[in-house]
């Protein structure tokens, strides 16, 4: 039976990895979830299942080097799936220095303590341990705005923002420690998910909440950037198929061969919420497109993501599964059911920051 120590559980990728897990592997896997609880981290993700025998949260910040350690020596670790880090570009953009903390330091101490835990004496690592970094497309910086190219695993980082020169510096060690040690390890660069428990500062589950709400839809510069979606529950699959049938030492690329412009997003939510919402319901009529409202650009605004996840499908044969319709019909029909969530998340600190970003 293996044991995961999941890192960056109670947020949002985290939360619905742990969720496929369990519904996967039922009683068959441990998890031990580590995590801060910083503003994007919410144990209502878990409510499922807090319960469970082989399921246990521990409340540490993964740049506590003895916290970290003493959960590799309490618990026979032998899976490590690491996704804590701050992962907000505006918030990079505004305050960078925590986006070095979290995502260079706390990957640092991640690996050094599993490295601790799993070094033989001769230099070689236990049989079967296996440590798998979450990453980003970001790091390979911006494409071109047309279909001429695509970002591959062979593609040179250029990354932008604070947020992705952060998780560029994090798999760059996750490379070092590869190559200096042969570390057990592998990388996973993803394009943008959408889904379930997504915080409502990122555009999907923010347009969706203002529309709601009656409030104005902000859309950045001219809207014509291009991101690639993909739903949550695939990236889920994703990474335990590279975790258990990738090649050791190797970066996959993961993506929904899904680009789409923001503003394509922001129509298409529009579109879905009117045809989900009941006549009767009162919040049809808040939900035009006369709530988009064009604002100031982001700084740095990459203009396109595009993956090509060629490598995934043809060494492990994962391929995205969930059509962007589809995706966007369970993600908005998510959030229908769960109106407390997003109350308890937008309650608090979120409006400071949310007036703070969007004052203009
Ligand atoms: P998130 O912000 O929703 O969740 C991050 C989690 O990490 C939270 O639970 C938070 O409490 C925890 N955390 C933050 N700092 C911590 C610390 N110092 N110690 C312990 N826990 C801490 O992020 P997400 O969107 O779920 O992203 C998860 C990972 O996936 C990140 O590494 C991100 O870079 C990567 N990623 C995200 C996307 C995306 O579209 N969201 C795409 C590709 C890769
Ligand atoms: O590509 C993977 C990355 O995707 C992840 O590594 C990041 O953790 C994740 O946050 C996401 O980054 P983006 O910056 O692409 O996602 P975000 O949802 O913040 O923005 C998506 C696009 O929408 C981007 O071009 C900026 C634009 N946008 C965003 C917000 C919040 C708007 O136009 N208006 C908004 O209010």
């Amino acid at each position: 039976m293996h044991t995961y120590l999941v890192t960056g559980g109670a947020g949002f990728i985290g939360s619905n990895y742990i969720h496929y897990m369990f519904k996967k592997y039922g009683d068959d896997i441990r998890i031990i979830n580590v995590d801060a609880l910083t503003y994007a981290g919410n144990l209502e993700n878990l409510k499922d299942v807090e319960n469970r025998s082989n399921y246990k949260f521990v409340k540490a910040d993964i740049t506590d080097k003895e916290a970290i350690a003493a959960v590799f020596a309490s618990e026979d670790i032998d899976r490590v799936v690491h996704f804590a880090a701050e992962s907000h570009v505006d918030r990079s953009i505004r305050n960078p220095e925590v986006f070095v903390q979290t995502n260079v330091l706390g990957t640092a101490v991640m690996l050094n303590c599993a490295k601790a835990a799993w070094e033989l004496p001769d230099g070689t690592f236990k049989a079967d341990h296996k440590f798998l970094h979450v990453s980003t497309d970001e790091v390979y910086g911006s494409l071109p705005d047309d279909d001429s190219a695509f970002f591959y695993e062979t593609t040179p980082y250029a990354p932008h923002s604070p947020y992705s020169a952060s998780k560029a510096s994090s798999d760059m060690l996750v490379k070092a420690y590869m190559d200096t040690y042969k570390f057990p390890a592998n990388i996973t660069n993803c394009s943008n998910n959408y889904g379930p428990y997504q915080f409502p500062e990122k555009l999907i589950p923010l347009i969706i909440n203002n529309a709601l709400s009656g409030k104005k839809l902000p859309v950045y510069g001219d809207g014509l950037n291009v991101r690639d979606w993909l739903y949550v529950e695939d990236h889920a699959k994703a990474i335990d198929m590279v975790q258990e049938k990738g090649r050791l030492f190797e970066t996959y690329n993961i993506g929904g061969h899904n680009e789409k412009r923001n503003i394509e997003i922001v129509n298409i939510i529009i579109e879905t919420l009117r045809e989900e919402l009941s006549d009767d319901d009162p919040r049809k009529a808040l939900v035009t497109k006369d709530l988009i409202t064009y604002v100031e650009d982001r700084k740095g605004h990459d203009r396109r993501y595009a993956i090509a996840p060629d490598k995934i499908k043809k060494e492990i044969g994962w391929e995205p599964e969930t059509m962007f319709k589809d995706g966007i019909k369970l993600t908005i029909k998510w959030f229908f059911e769960h109106e407390d969530w997003m109350k308890n998340v937008t309650s608090g600190d979120y409006q400071k920051y949310y007036a703070d970003m969007y004052k203009a």
